[in-house]
């Protein structure tokens, strides 16, 4: 195993110049510091990637996207591409998040060919999976994420997954304060890994697979004591310097 905790701040469309640079100051001191024990990045909208990437130069948290196209280039009005992002200096991008799929019709191969398109580029894909309440009382949870992670394993490959990470966020979960109990959140963890297991077991074994939904410091360090639970997705907790770093502190004691 020996998979290092991953807390990743999903901004959504949130920030200002300003409260972007009151969090860079809030958070650098120990966010330079980075702990041993975990791994973090940043998702900021587009417009706010230069000031996040050059505002965490001297940290070694990484700067991500929350989307990105499936093309390169071309007259595609309103897109960016991972070719632009990796030439800004951007390191992640976020694909497949539930409010992509459900407000802004990403399909399931839609989101496999912006993943591939992503790592071609360079671009460390952070691949979002997650069943609606109604199909978790159907009993269809493990089919959904299944289907949606093999959608991209068949047009991307496992490769993605090793550098970047793949999110677990039920979409019942999201912003609505309702997390998944660390045991069932572990159960489809286990499920996912399996999936990947299928194409790579070794390489399975490598993948970091993160939670998110209503993550806070008070759940997070029971949920990171999951076996396969590796970090977290956060939104509505990430805009506060001091909530995101208490969640990060959490992975001190996995
Ligand atoms: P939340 O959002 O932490 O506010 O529930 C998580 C996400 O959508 O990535």
């Amino acid at each position: 195993m020996g998979r290092k905790t991953f807390v990743v701040a999903n901004w959504k469309m949130n920030g200002s110049y300003k409260a972007n640079a009151e969090w860079l100051q809030q958070a650098l001191p120990a966010l330079r510091t980075t702990r041993a024990a975990c791994d973090t990045a940043v998702c900021a909208p587009n417009v706010y990637l230069p000031q996040m990437i050059e505002g965490l130069l001297t940290s070694t948290t990484m700067v991500g996207a929350q989307n990105c196209s499936e093309h390169d280039q071309g007259a595609f009005t309103g897109e960016v591409s991972a070719q632009m992002l990796a030439d800004i200096g951007c390191d992640l991008v976020i694909l497949g998040h539930s409010e992509r799929r459900t407000l802004f019709g990403e399909t399931d191969s839609m989101v496999a060919d912006k993943v591939k398109r992503a790592f071609e580029n360079g671009i460390m894909p952070i691949v979002c999976v997650g069943e609606t309440l109604t199909e978790r009382e159907e009993g269809r949870t493990i089919e959904v994420v299944s289907r949606q992670l093999k959608a991209v394993l068949d047009t991307a490959g496992i490769a993605p997954f090793i550098g970047g990470a793949l999110a677990y966020e039920p979409v019942w979960a999201i912003g609505t304060g309702k997390s998944a109990s660390p045991e069932d959140a572990q159960a489809v963890h286990a499920a996912l890994r399996d999936v990947l297991a299928q194409v790579d077991a070794q390489a399975a074994d490598a993948v970091r697979i993160l939670y998110g939904g209503s993550v806070k410091a008070n759940n997070a360090k029971a949920l990171f004591a999951q076996k396969d639970i590796d970090g977290a997705l956060v939104g509505g907790a990430s805009l506060k310097a001091q909530d995101f770093l208490a969640i990060c502190e959490c992975a001190e004691c996995n």
